[in-house]
């Protein structure tokens, strides 16, 4: 079975790829590579034995990506292409909106015409926002969104409900993604952040490696155990594995037409456990300062995941501790 894989470079996307090649299914992946490198193909390579098809090619021109339906009997479409970077969509929402939603626009149309039925959506806990009780369920309100990323998130899960309630020949599964981290437990395949990274995981790697300097702590006096956030943070090969129960959700379930599911653990940490688990697993020293809230930031948020585990039959498998090991492993291949 034939899966189109956009942004399957990216880092979610190759874990991905090697998770639907263990179950049999046909990656094809489609990537701009605006946020990746081709490196990534040597690395699935060297876990799977297999050279994947790359098409590069911008999921929003319309002619490149028929040229993939029509080469190709596409069954399923798992749509990570997009960008991410929260702090970049405010200085250029035009371009999130149409790289995000415009992206998204031309993959449904070419669906309906190549007659594609089954779609997987990459949406994030970000539609929640600060929520008013935790843990969140895939039920919690939704919040205005607090960036033209997070919107970007909103808007699709819009259009895809009302094109599935419309247009009964496709069905889609939007997948509500916390923190994903970690890399492939080989070191092959991992993140690669462009610049200095945002985000804390990929920023303490980097400055325990000595890439950057100290790791600043955006807070401790928030209302938690500790006074630093609390985020669910998830290893990126359970999180490729729900998208391959996904796929067999929406094969077993024709009646289905659309469906929204959170994919984290179920549990919150707090960033300086973090940082302590991340000193332990690795030995490598790392100096932290605590600084300022970031603006913007929910204090805490951590997933409901039962519907996940009722409906997909999927659960997380994988510790923090591996999480933040993988990571680290990678981070050391990396720099070597
Ligand atoms: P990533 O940047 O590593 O991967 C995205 C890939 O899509 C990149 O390889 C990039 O080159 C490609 N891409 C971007 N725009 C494209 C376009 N128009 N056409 C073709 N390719 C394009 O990001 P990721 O962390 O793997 O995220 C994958 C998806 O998951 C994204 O939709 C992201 O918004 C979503 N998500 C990520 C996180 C996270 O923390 N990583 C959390 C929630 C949701
Ligand atoms: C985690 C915690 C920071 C960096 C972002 C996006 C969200 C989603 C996931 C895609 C927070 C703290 C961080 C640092 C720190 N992406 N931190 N020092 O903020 O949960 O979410 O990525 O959909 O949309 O907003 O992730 O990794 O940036 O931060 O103290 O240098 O680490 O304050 O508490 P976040 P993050």
């Amino acid at each position: 079975m034939n899966i189109l894989v956009t942004g399957g470079v990216g880092f979610i996307g190759s874990h991905t790829v090697v998770e639907l090649h263990n179950s049999g299914y046909t990656p094809i992946i489609v990537d701009n590579l605006s946020n990746s490198n081709e490196g990534v193909l040597k690395g699935l390579k060297k876990i799977t034995g297999k050279d994947f098809r790359l098409y590069k090619a911008d999921c929003n021109d319309r002619q490149a990506l028929e040229e993939v339906f029509r080469e190709n009997k596409i069954e399923g479409v798992i749509h990570f292409a997009a960008s991410k970077a929260v702090g970049e969509s405010v200085e250029k929402p035009l371009f999130y909106y149409q790289n995000n939603v415009g992206s998204l626009m031309v993959l449904l149309e070419l669906m309906k015409k190549y007659d594609c039925g089954s779609l997987i959506f990459s949406s994030s806990c970000t539609v929640y926002g600060q929520p008013d009780q935790l843990p969140v369920t895939e039920a919690t309100p939704k919040k205005p969104a607090e960036s033209p990323y997070g919107n970007t998130k909103q808007i699709c899960e819009e259009i895809i409900e009302d094109i599935t309630k419309t247009q009964k020949s496709v069905r889609a599964v939007a997948l509500r993604y916390f923190n994903p981290i970690g890399a492939h437990p080989t070191g092959y395949i991992g993140e690669l952040p462009l610049g200095t990274p945002s985000n804390l995981v990929p920023f303490m790697i980097q400055s325990a490696a000595g890439v950057r300097g100290p790791l600043t702590v955006f807070g401790d006096d928030y209302d938690t155990q500790d006074g630093t956030c609390i985020r669910d943070y998830i290893h990126v090969v359970d999180l490729a594995k729900a998208h391959v129960a996904s796929m067999e959700y929406l094969a077993k379930n024709p009646e289905q037409t659309f469906d929204i599911f959170n994919l984290g653990t179920g549990r919150g940490n707090s960033v300086l456990e973090i940082v302590e688990t991340f000193k332990k697993v690795s030995g490598a020293p790392l100096e932290y300062i605590i600084g300022p809230r970031r603006a913007g930031d929910v204090e805490k948020i951590f997933a409901n995941v039962a519907k996940s585990k009722d409906l997909l039959g999927w659960q997380t498998e994988l510790s923090l501790e591996e999480s933040l090991t993988d990571a680290w492993n990678w981070q050391l291949r990396l720099g070597s």
